[in-house]
């Protein structure tokens, strides 16, 4: 009795490898790399070990609601996945597809192994491109995942990166000057520090 579940793990196990890697948003040194348009990814390095050398690995760029029920077969390019849809016709799209030569693992120290998402401008309009990588419309949030395609078959993917929010373009007056604000802490201190003078002000006049 306990065959066919078996059977049907295998099966499923086989159809599609999911990997326990999520997407990450790289850091530098002075902090998220994110502007109003585009974002950066950490590459998938050492992330699809099992997949055929030939396979093509998809960055799948979708809008929250759109994961719990996000379609593999849907082909990257149809115009379910295209980018010039997205997000107000179609919920996701597939874009930066590389083999997994791209990726390769150990990666090699010193060497640049980001991806910008939305960096793309030249082909944000044109339908002929629907795998555009081109620059995303508002803040998001968005999920991402990494899919890989045996031809046109899913054979593995990873889990889907946490909801990334873009930075909202602020017109320049709304930008709060440095050092205009207090803290609340110094606030506090102002406060603690006028109530001690005007006891000791107080005790100099009983002095008196
Ligand atoms: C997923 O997409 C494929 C290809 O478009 C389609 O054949 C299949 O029925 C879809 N599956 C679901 C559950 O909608
Ligand atoms: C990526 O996809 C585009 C459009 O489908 C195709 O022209 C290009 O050759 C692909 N590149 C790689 C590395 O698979
Ligand atoms: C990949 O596709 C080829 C041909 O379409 C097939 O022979 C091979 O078994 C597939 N590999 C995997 C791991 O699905």
């Amino acid at each position: 009795t306990m065959l066919p579940l078996l059977l049907l793990l295998l099966a499923t196990a086989h159809a599609l490898d999911k990997l326990p890697y999520i997407p990450t948003l790289a850091r530098s040194p002075l902090g998220g790399l994110t502007t109003a348009s585009t974002f950066v990814l950490e590459q998938p390095r050492c992330v699809f070990t099992e997949v055929p050398s030939d396979a093509v690995i998809w960055l799948v760029v979708a809008v929250p609601e759109a994961v719990a029920n996000f379609n593999n077969s849907v082909g990257p390019g149809t115009p379910e996945r295209a980018f010039q849809g997205f997000p107000g016709s179609t919920p996701a799209y597939m874009t930066l597809n590389t083999t997994i030569l791209n990726y390769p693992c150990p990666k090699p120290s010193g060497e640049i192994t980001v991806l910008r998402v939305g960096s793309e401008t030249s082909c944000a309009r044109n339908e002929m491109r629907p795998t555009c990588n081109g620059p995303l419309s508002g803040p998001g949030p968005y999920r991402v995942k990494f899919l890989a395609l045996n031809g046109s078959e899913p054979v593995a993917e990873t889990g889907w990166s946490k909801p990334i929010t873009l930075k909202t373009a602020q017109p320049p007056s709304s930008i709060p000057v440095m050092g205009s604000r207090h803290s609340p802490g110094m606030i506090a201190l102002t406060s603690i520090l006028s109530i001690l003078f005007a006891i000791l002000l107080a005790s100099l006049v009983a002095m008196l």
